[in-house]
């Protein structure tokens, strides 16, 4: 035990020794320029330049897969508005709000406290949104709305959120009869936009500005340029960032994933260095966090069909049907004294979640008079999904793993 704790302590050693300035990889730095962007913040910059100066209402749209830089580039975008704003004596501000997992109403109260506004969550939506107006007429100020991921707006049943939300935002200035605001949205799919109701893109009008996908040469640079800031000089063998940079492109991953992995990278280091090996280690570890998380989601009864379906793979089987896979999950629920749920529900349902999640597939055959199957494939490896599961299942019984 006490050998296996000095190992931490000297793993978290080499960790600190390697990696000196963590801080450059977390979530929540933002670096003061972003590479390769010149000329989508260039634009972004110009039309609110526009605004700030001249009230010019240019409504934007940033879109682009995960991970290009939208959300620094608006952040940086914001602090420079501001900043310029004072230095110019312009009676105009620019404010962030992220749409992330909140309500149309729960946004709007963001704004509208963002606005210094004296609202509080039991308002309804009407009087949130006569507060903003209100705000607009009794002032002369004008602002910049920055809504970030507006595709990830909470949707609740009969509810269009993007919708409600476009459509106020873009008709304050109409309803206050001046220049009050301009507004910038950004979201990860341009559809959701397109697919606006006729009024709600009317009123918005939007100019989409595009953030393409990195391609290798300039995620080495990037990550590169941030290695330089987290690590000490020369821990880090330019292989390995090579290396990193091609996984990133293969396996459709993003920067915010590499610089996980370049997190996770020191405490598998050789001699305190991080090589090509150290990589695929560290891959390893964090693919292995997040299939976790994945499978820490999931019900018991989610847990012990995959479980049915690891083991079954582990033996080498290859052709899993339906009552193959129902008949190991009912062995496994014997074992563990649980009671199963039908076969109807275990395969159709349950199988459906495990689909729906990406741990699984599922491919229906005929089985000519007797009718139809499915035929069930592990998308992880079998003995990694084996012994996670058996983690998981272990902390939510409480009972040791073995
Ligand atoms: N051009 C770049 N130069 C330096 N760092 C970058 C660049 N592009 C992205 N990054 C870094 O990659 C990470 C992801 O960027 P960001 O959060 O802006 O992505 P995003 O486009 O908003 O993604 P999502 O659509 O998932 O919200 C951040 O840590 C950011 O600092
Ligand atoms: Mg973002």
């Amino acid at each position: 035990m006490t050998d296996k704790m000095k190992e931490v302590f000297i793993k978290r050693k080499n960790t600190s020794q390697i990696l000196v300035n963590p801080k450059y990889l977390s979530e929540s730095y933002v670096p003061s320029k972003l590479l390769f962007r010149e000329k989508e913040v260039e634009e972004i910059a110009r039309h609110a330049a526009d605004f700030l100066f001249s009230s010019v209402v240019k409504n934007i749209v940033v879109h682009g897969p995960p991970g290009v830089g939208k959300t620094v580039a608006v952040r940086m975008l914001e602090k420079t508005y501001n900043e310029t704003a004072v230095e110019h004596d312009v009676d105009s501000r620019a404010i962030y709000v992220s749409a992330k997992d909140l309500t149309y109403r729960r946004t709007l109260y963001e704004l509208a406290r963002s606005l210094g506004l004296n609202v509080n969550l039991g308002m309804a939506i009407a009087d949130i949104y006569e507060m903003i107006v209100n705000h607009m007429r009794e002032t002369d100020s004008r602002y910049l709305l920055i809504v970030d991921e507006i595709d990830k707006l909470r949707k609740r049943p009969g509810d269009e959120p993007v919708d409600s939300l476009v459509y106020s935002l873009s008709r304050i200035n109409e309803r206050v009869e001046r220049i009050a605001v301009a507004v910038y949205l950004v979201t990860n799919n341009a559809r959701i936009v397109e697919r606006l109701s006729a009024p709600s893109f009317s009123s918005l009008a939007p100019i989409f500005v595009y953030f393409r996908d990195y391609n290798v040469n300039e995620l080495y640079a990037i990550l590169k340029d941030r290695v330089e800031k987290a690590f000490a000089p020369g821990t880090v063998e330019d292989v390995a960032l090579r290396l990193l940079a091609a996984l990133i492109k293969r396996e459709s991953k993003d920067l915010r994933w590499g610089f996980l992995v370049l997190r996770e990278a020191p405490a598998e280091a050789e001699d305190g260095k991080i090589t090509e090996k150290t990589i695929w280690r560290a891959v390893d570890v964090v693919e292995r966090n997040v299939l976790k998380q994945v499978i820490s989601g999931l019900d018991v009864n989610g847990l012990l069909l995959l479980y049915a379906l690891a083991v079954l793979m582990e033996e080498g089987h290859r052709y899993i049907d339906s009552s193959k896979l129902y008949l190991k999950y009912e062995e496994i629920c014997d074992a563990l004294d649980w009671q199963p749920k039908t076969m109807k529900h275990v395969i159709n349902y349950i199988g459906a979640k495990l689909e729906s999640e990406g741990l699984i597939t599922r491919r229906p055959v005929s089985k000519g008079r007797y009718g139809r199957t499915q035929i069930f494939h592990l998308e992880e490896d079998a003995i990694t999904v084996r012994n996670i599961v058996r983690e998981v299942l272990a902390e939510r019984f409480n009972i040791r793993a073995s």
